[in-house]
């Protein structure tokens, strides 16, 4: 069953939109066409956090409300779920929703331009969680730039709704939301307007069907990436294959020595389970762009991207992942390493798309991961190190060393690699070792770090985890 039209709630009223443009944002469908303009737009790229709105989206029959950045959805992103912007919190009788209250009680209003941005991460935050601690709200608005005055008075205000009955007008109004999204059946969605194609098939025979008879189209994920052309350089996409309705693409499966993570899962997904057996991996994933960016944003997204800073690059090349890729007939794996070719190319062929990604569980080695960037939160990495090592008898018996930032392509640090090999585990073994990442890497300079500069710390990272494991402390080195 196909559609052509795009039907959601916006909030509990069925809306359906026939034929949009594929390329129109939600940003500007909500301010230029619903006309409500509490939602703002800041810098149309996904890193202010003023266009904030929530989906709440039907998960094992509960709703699970994800904030996510409008400029950089597009409309068909919206069907079978339910819009919800900063004009909807405010109850029918006029009363303020109590994330919005406690803003304008603690004085978290400010410039007010950036405000329904927040009070929209702060309304995600208050729906899919009991309590809320410091980690917990700084997470939550990491998304949200406020460049006026400062975050205390929002941090204040977040923390006081602790003691707030959580039970607001859509707890209410849950179980009519529930029962009318799922009248909303799941169908293809394949739109044609103008000269703009999309479709979003709901299994993988669908897609292959699809990809079988073209080649002139773009995956679109999380569309984090992909959105930018629209938003950024002005251009069109042509023709968008979505994978995020795919649920066949969304799904992690453990087994005794891999993890096998599906391309379309969300990284905020990913997040909570790489936390199990790769701590550091969670660290840097938790500092990946934002909660509205990993609530939509994949792991095959990051993969097909290459791009020398994607943080789970050097991460998955260190802990030898291998990614699952498919065509219409055929499946094939290759190592990780040898998927990139150059700044932003592949091995993928025009009608392939990433079905998976597999890591192994190194269980009895040492892995670490760092992540230095400019900003703490929502910032791109200026370099990314990651190191795993088999270490037997104070011995390195193996070592998988590799770095984002330093190269064109995120890149295995191979002569640094075997010179480790082999050796005690010593400061003059790293401090000899780390001459070698000259060989191994070429950083460029840019506005976010100096060739030197990324050199240098390539090799401090490479000390800072030897003194690390030297002092058996699994706590960070700050
Ligand atoms: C504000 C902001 C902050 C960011 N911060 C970070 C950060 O801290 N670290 C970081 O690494 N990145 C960051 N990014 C970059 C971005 O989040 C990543 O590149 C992201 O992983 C892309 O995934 P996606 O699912 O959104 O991909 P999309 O944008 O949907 O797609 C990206 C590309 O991959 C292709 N593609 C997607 N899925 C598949 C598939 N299964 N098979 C084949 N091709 C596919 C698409 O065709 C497209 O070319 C940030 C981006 C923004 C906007
Ligand atoms: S306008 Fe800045 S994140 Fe959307
Ligand atoms: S309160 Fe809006 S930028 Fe500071």
């Amino acid at each position: 069953m196909i559609s052509s039209s795009v039907k959601f709630l916006l909030n509990d009223k069925l809306i359906e939109i026939k034929n949009p443009d594929p390329n129109q944002t939600l940003l500007s469908y909500i301010r230029t066409e619903l006309k409500k303009t509490g939602t703002k737009e800041g810098c149309s790229e996904g890193g202010c956090g003023a266009c904030t709105i929530v989906l709440g989206e039907l998960v094992n029959n509960k709703i699970e409300y994800k904030a996510i950045n409008s400029c950089i959805s597009f409309v068909p992103s919206l069907n079978g779920k339910q819009l919800i912007i900063v004009e909807d919190l405010v109850s029918q009788n006029g009363k303020l929703h109590p994330v919005q209250d406690a803003l304008v009680k603690f004085h978290g209003s400010q410039c007010g331009f950036c405000t329904p941005g927040f009070v929209m991460s702060l309304f995600s935050m208050f729906k899919n969680n009991k309590s809320f601690n410091n980690e917990l709200i700084t997470d939550s608005i990491s998304g949200n730039l406020c460049r006026c005055t400062g975050y205390r008075p929002i941090i204040d205000a977040a923390k006081s709704l602790n003691k707030i009955n959580k039970n607001d007008q859509f707890s209410k109004n849950k179980n009519k939301v529930i029962q009318q999204l799922k009248k909303i059946k799941p169908k293809n969605v394949y739109i044609k307007k103008d000269d703009k194609i999309y479709f979003s098939p709901k299994n993988i025979k669908d897609l292959k069907n699809i990809i079988k008879k073209h080649s002139n189209f773009s995956f679109l994920a999380g569309g984090t990436d992909l959105s930018l052309k629209v938003t950024k350089e002005r251009k069109e996409i042509p023709f968008i294959i979505d994978l995020k309705e795919i649920n066949e693409l969304d799904f992690i499966k453990v087994s005794k020595n891999d993890l096998e993570i599906g391309a379309a899962t969300p990284l905020i997904k990913f997040e909570k389970e790489i936390k199990k057996y790769y701590p550091d991996f969670y660290s840097v994933l938790k500092r990946y762009g934002s909660i509205q960016i990993r609530n939509v944003g994949t792991i095959g997204g990051n993969i097909a991207t290459a791009s020398p800073i994607g943080d789970s690059l050097p991460i998955l090349l260190s802990l030898n992942a291998e990614v699952l890729i498919q065509s219409f007939n055929k499946r094939k794996v290759l190592p990780l390493n040898s998927f990139f070719l150059d700044y932003r190319k592949t091995k993928l062929k025009k009608n392939e798309f990433i079905y998976s990604i597999k890591i192994p569980l190194f269980k009895k080695n040492i892995f670490k991961a760092f992540k230095i960037s400019k900003r703490f939160d929502d910032d791109i990495s200026s370099v990314c190190g990651s190191f795993n090592f088999e270490i037997k008898n104070n011995k390195i018996t193996e070592a998988y060393i590799a770095y984002g930032g330093m190269a064109a392509v995120p890149k295995r640090a191979k002569a640094c690699e075997k010179n480790l090999k082999n050796k005690p585990l010593t400061i003059n073994t790293f401090d000899q070792a780390k001459n070698y990442l000259e060989k191994d890497l070429s950083p460029i300079g840019d506005m976010r770090a100096s060739k030197e500069y990324r050199l240098e710390i390539a090799k401090n990272l490479l000390m800072k985890c030897f003194i690390e494991i030297n002092s058996k402390k699994l706590s960070r080195l700050n």
